[in-house]
């Protein structure tokens, strides 16, 4: 009897949850063409989920909701599965084979992390794999190189960015009851940016944690999604999914990222509910997802 073909592969699940930017203020443009931002993020409890599995050679399958939508060659997956190995030779750790299967639940080209939350995943999810460690400064780097967002994506807990998004403190909040809408038309983020009037807004400015969720919620409607007006010129299904949230009595609605996935926040679970139920009636055609944000620790 062979010992090594009775051993089970070593097998990983990592989820990669939505990123909602609760607001996203632009504030200068770098000289390489990269936006300055300060972000106030938070991120849901569901998201795609990868599955690393040991194995004899490497492969790469995409599955689910919005799989075919997506290249099985040309993957921000690959390129984080291959910048770790790298790094991981610089430090002497190991690595293997691995099979990757990505199921894909969450819209592509939505402006809720979707490729970045899935390459962060994919240093998550290989490390633990590999039992393998990087210093984290070489860890973020590798993140930064995938993409602005994959550093904030990587930590998946709220978060205030700043930089062009690498820069991270993490921040109080509360879970709260959250419904994601999508018309289902890909926004390009090069674009909006592009079409962006002006570009040295203020800040966000000085944040504090209220004593209930109902004036947290307050807190934040002085807040802007700058990315926003542009989106929805681009693509005018974007305002009708705010304004069907805002009937739906949410108490914070906002676009994420550069679009087009609106949000609205509940004080309840049952008015989150009614209101994906409805969307979903209403819209059938629309992605509706309800969930909740994740906790955060300042
Ligand atoms: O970094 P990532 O590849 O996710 O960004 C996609 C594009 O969005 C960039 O090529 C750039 O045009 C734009 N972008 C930006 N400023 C940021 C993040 C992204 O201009 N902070």
């Amino acid at each position: 009897m062979n010992p090594v073909s009775e051993r089970r592969p070593e097998r990983v699940v990592e989820t990669a949850p939505a990123k909602i930017n609760l607001a996203l203020h632009v504030t200068g443009r770098r000289d390489d063409g990269y936006h300055l931002l300060d972000s106030l993020v938070t991120f849901a409890e569901d998201g795609d989920e990868l599955v690393f599995q040991a194995s004899g050679s490497d492969s790469f399958r995409v599955t689910g909701r919005f799989g075919s939508e997506l290249s099985e060659d040309d993957n921000l997956v690959l390129k984080a599965r291959d910048l770790l190995r790298v790094a991981l030779d610089e430090n002497d750790q190991p690595h293997g084979p691995v099979s990757i299967t990505l199921d894909k639940s969450l819209p592509i080209a939505s402006g809720i992390g979707g490729g970045s939350a899935d390459a962060a995943a994919t240093l998550r999810g290989l490390l633990r794999l590999w039992k393998a460690e990087l210093p984290g400064e070489r860890l973020q780097q590798i993140a930064l190189q995938l993409g602005a967002d994959v550093p904030m994506c990587l930590a998946s807990t709220p978060l205030r960015a700043r930089g062009i998004g690498e820069a991270i403190d993490t921040v109080a909040m509360p879970s709260v009851p959250l419904v994601l809408v999508n018309p289902l038309k890909p926004v390009s983020t090069p674009e909006i940016f592009r079409s962006l009037k002006q570009r040295d807004n203020d800040p966000i400015g000085e944040m504090f944690m209220p004593a209930d969720v109902s004036a947290w919620m307050q807190s934040l409607s002085a807040l802007r999604n700058d990315l926003q007006p542009p989106a929805e010129a681009l693509v005018p299904e974007i305002a009708e999914a705010c304004d069907l949230l805002r009937q739906s009595l949410a108490g914070y609605v906002r676009m994420s990222g550069s679009g087009g996935t609106c949000f609205g926040l509940y004080e309840t679970e049952a008015a989150a509910m009614k209101a994906a139920l409805a969307l979903s009636v209403y819209r059938p055609n629309w992605y509706v997802l309800l969930t909740r944000t994740v906790p955060g620790d300042a």
